[in-house]
């Protein structure tokens, strides 16, 4: 056997014991944030995905400082725990260390500016119904294929350096 053809097999092998030994595939696990963020809740009290992640650097939808935050909650639940926790960040001016969700390698080129604002793909068509989840999971793709696919359907290029800058 060629050592190609080895690797192969101890892959499926592995990969038949995966099956073999573990529950169904769970839907993407639910991440446990320092502080229980609800975006369903913040949704009902009516504040707008944007006026949180503003997009302003043009790449990344950016998270929100957590004076956006304490505009609100100097006064809102300021004794609940998970308030004093947030109200501890801020004093501190630490940002509260969310953990990330969605994330593509360093390696791709990816714009929230080009597909929200320029394209105006809505901010659903590739997280969901966020204003709906409590907790935030990653439950669309970002893998090359989904990204392919996408663009194969809406007739954008797909070409290799159009998201890999080969420089
Ligand atoms: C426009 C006002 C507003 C802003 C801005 C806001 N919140 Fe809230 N938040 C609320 C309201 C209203 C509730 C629900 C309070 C209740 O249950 O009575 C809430 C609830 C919460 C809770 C649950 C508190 C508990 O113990 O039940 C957390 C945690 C929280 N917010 C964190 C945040 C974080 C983090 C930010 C910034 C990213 C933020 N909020 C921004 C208004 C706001
Ligand atoms: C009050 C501020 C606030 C509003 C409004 C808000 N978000 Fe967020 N968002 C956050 C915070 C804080 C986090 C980090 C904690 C978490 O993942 O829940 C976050 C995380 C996210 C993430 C995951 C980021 C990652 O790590 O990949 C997505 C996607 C997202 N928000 C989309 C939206 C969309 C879509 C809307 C509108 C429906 C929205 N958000 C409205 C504050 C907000
Ligand atoms: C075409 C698909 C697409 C659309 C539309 C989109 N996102 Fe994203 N989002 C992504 C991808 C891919 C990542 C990971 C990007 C990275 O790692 O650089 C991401 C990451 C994020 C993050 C975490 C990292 C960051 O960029 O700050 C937040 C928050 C977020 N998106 C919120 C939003 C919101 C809010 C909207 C609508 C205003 C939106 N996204 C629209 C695909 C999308
Ligand atoms: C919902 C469909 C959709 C998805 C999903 C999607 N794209 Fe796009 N993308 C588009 C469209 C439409 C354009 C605009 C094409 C144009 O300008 O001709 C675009 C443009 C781009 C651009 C050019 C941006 C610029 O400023 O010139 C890059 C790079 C890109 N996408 C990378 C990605 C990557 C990487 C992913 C996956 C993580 C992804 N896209 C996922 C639809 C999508
Ligand atoms: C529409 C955007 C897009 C296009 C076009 C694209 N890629 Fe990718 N590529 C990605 C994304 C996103 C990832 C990272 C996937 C992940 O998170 O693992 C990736 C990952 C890769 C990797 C890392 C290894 C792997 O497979 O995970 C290689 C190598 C690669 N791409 C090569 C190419 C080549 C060669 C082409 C042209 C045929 C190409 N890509 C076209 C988005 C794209």
């Amino acid at each position: 056997m060629t050592k190609k053809s080895v690797g192969r097999v101890c892959i499926s092998v592995a990969a038949a014991l995966a099956v073999l030994y573990s529950a169904p595939e769970p839907e993407a696990e639910a991440i446990e944030q320092p502080v229980p963020f609800s975006h369903r809740v913040h949704s009902e009290v009516g504040i707008k995905c944007r006026n949180c992640h503003s997009l302003k650097d043009g790449f990344a939808a950016g998270l929100p400082p957590e004076t956006t935050c304490m505009a609100c909650h100097a006064t809102v639940k300021k004794d609940s725990p998970a308030i004093r926790k947030l109200a501890e960040f801020a004093r501190s001016k630490e940002p509260v260390p969310w953990k990330r969700v969605y994330e593509v390698p360093e390696y791709v080129w990816f714009s929230h500016q080009s597909h929200h604002v320029d394209a105006k793909i809505a901010c659903e068509h590739c997280h969901g119904p966020v204003a709906t989840r409590d907790v935030i999971v990653k439950e669309k793709p970002t893998s090359m294929q989904a990204c392919m696919d996408c663009h194969a359907a809406y007739k954008a290029p797909n070409g290799c350096d159009f998201c890999h800058n080969t420089q």
